[in-house]
């Protein structure tokens, strides 16, 4: 896999940037974004074939792995037959998620809902013979959670669908312009229904990098989308056309520029179920990869890859729940905050209330004895524990009167108030957060 993350990379650093950057003076782009913006959590779902034999979605046979006859016969055993939509939609409730998003077709062209385009689909041929996409798409709606939709815009399986690689090469576009317009429509008539069925609040395309913006008709995919539902927010894979960037598998250690961006990440190391792999990240550590998104402003899409049966693995299940009992506690600090300040004042991820007087602090490792806050202009008027309540005392040192330096707060943090994972302290300052930032030099007189 580790071939294509070049042109992954080329991808994302050519397209984006100028639409996003024409979109931000447009209040009605920064008013559609903000649910996305307060939501903070999102939960990314892989489901399709590949549970079954437990390979890689999609690339198995892209790269050879495995022949496109004996990755299609995992229709039959994609059962569904454990599948409770209403439960997962619960997982994903408790695990503090506001939104999720489910593969509705990868690259591979398998379908989870009754499409009258093409004919794979878990309907037609999988074993489950259901349409699996509706009653999970129902049960996030019944819980007030935003649905998302991903949509692969590459589909290896189409006979009329071509690209650059030996496998999918079938031919140039410009050869036979009718056969890239027959693909076309194909996949313009399941945006339709997908449109129809679901109202989606979030598209999230996949594969742009395939072709240029022109051939996928980008342009027109979006005002489409955008006349049904004015309100849909697109993810940056539709080659320039998308409101807000997708980094993958690697939390950001500079704070992306754009202003709305969302990390996609695995619990393990694989998308979709694979019995093989066991290299999950623990609970401690998917918080820490949260607390850092939320603290540079982003969201996290965190994955889930469902076995063939419906079960969700006990792994995935447990950090679920671990990462809900989390943010439940710390509920506040987390969703509609902003980003938080410079590392230069607090050694660790903060976040900021939307009108910026309360600041919270994420104290992470088992800390205990006295925090330092450096640099802060503001009176602080109150700090307690998030989801504890308990008051925490300060004092300042290294201020005096004649000094416009503001001195070094110490919060005192006794062990019995520290989280499992990662305590929150929130600081409630006597206005917006103000902070020192010159430099010091010789005091003249005193
Ligand atoms: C990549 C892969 C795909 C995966 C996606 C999730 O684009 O092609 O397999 O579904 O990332 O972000």
């Amino acid at each position: 896999m580790k071939r294509f993350v070049g042109i992954i990379l080329i991808g994302s650093f050519l397209f984006s940037p100028t639409f996003l950057g024409a979109q931000e003076k447009d209040s009605a782009y920064h008013s559609k974004m903000q649910w996305f913006k307060d939501a903070k959590l999102g939960i990314f779902i892989h489901w399709g074939l590949y549970a079954v034999d437990g390979i890689d979605e999609s690339w198995s046979f892209f790269n050879g792995y495995i022949s496109h006859d004996d990755y299609l016969k995992q229709l039959k055993g994609f059962t569904a037959k454990n599948y409770d939509p209403e439960y997962w939609a619960d997982l994903i409730k408790e695990s503090g998620a506001r939104y999720s998003v489910i593969t509705s077709k990868h690259h591979d062209g398998f379908a989870l809902w009754d499409t009258k385009y093409g004919d794979l689909n878990a309907v037609q041929h999988s074993a489950a013979k259901q349409d699996v996409l509706t009653p999970f798409v129902k049960a996030l709606r019944e819980r007030d959670l935003n649905v998302g939709i991903y949509y692969s815009l590459p589909d290896w399986s189409y006979a009329d669908y071509t690209g650059h690689t030996k496998l999918v090469s079938r031919y140039k576009i410009g050869d036979e312009p009718k056969r890239w317009n027959k693909f076309l429509k194909y996949y313009q008539g399941q945006m339709a229904e997908l449109q129809k069925k679901y109202h989606p609040d979030l598209w999230w395309f996949d594969g742009d990098w395939e072709h240029n913006a022109e051939e996928w008709q980008a342009g027109k995919l979006r005002s489409t989308l955008l006349e049904a539902n004015p309100n849909a927010i697109l993810n940056s894979r539709l080659r320039g056309k998308g409101d807000y960037e997708t980094p993958e598998q690697g939390p950001p250690v500079v704070r992306p520029s754009a202003p709305y961006w969302e990390l996609c990440i695995t619990m393990n190391d694989s998308w979709g179920f694979q019995h093989n792999d066991m290299n999950y990240k623990t609970p401690q550590q998917i918080v820490d990869i949260f607390v850092d998104c939320v603290s540079k402003g982003g969201n996290l899409l965190l994955d889930i890859g469902p076995k063939a049966d419906g079960t969700i693995p006990k792994e995935q299940e447990n950090i679920l729940r671990e990462l809900g009992k989390w943010t439940s506690k710390h509920h506040e600090a987390i969703y509609g905050t902003e980003k938080g300040i410079p590392y230069d004042h607090y050694y660790g991820p903060t976040a900021l209330s939307k009108d910026k007087s309360i600041l919270y602090l994420f104290v992470q490792g088992d800390a205990n004895g006295q925090i330092a806050l450096k640099g802060l202009k503001n009176k602080i008027n109150r700090i307690w524990v998030v989801g504890n309540g308990t008051k925490l005392s300060h004092d300042i040192k290294s201020k005096v009167f004649w000094n416009a330096y503001p001195g070094l707060t110490y919060i005192d943090l006794p062990k019995e108030v520290l989280d499992e994972y990662c305590t929150v302290l929130a600081v409630l300052l006597d206005g917006p957060v103000d902070l020192y930032r010159e430099t010091v030099g010789a005091i003249e007189s005193n």
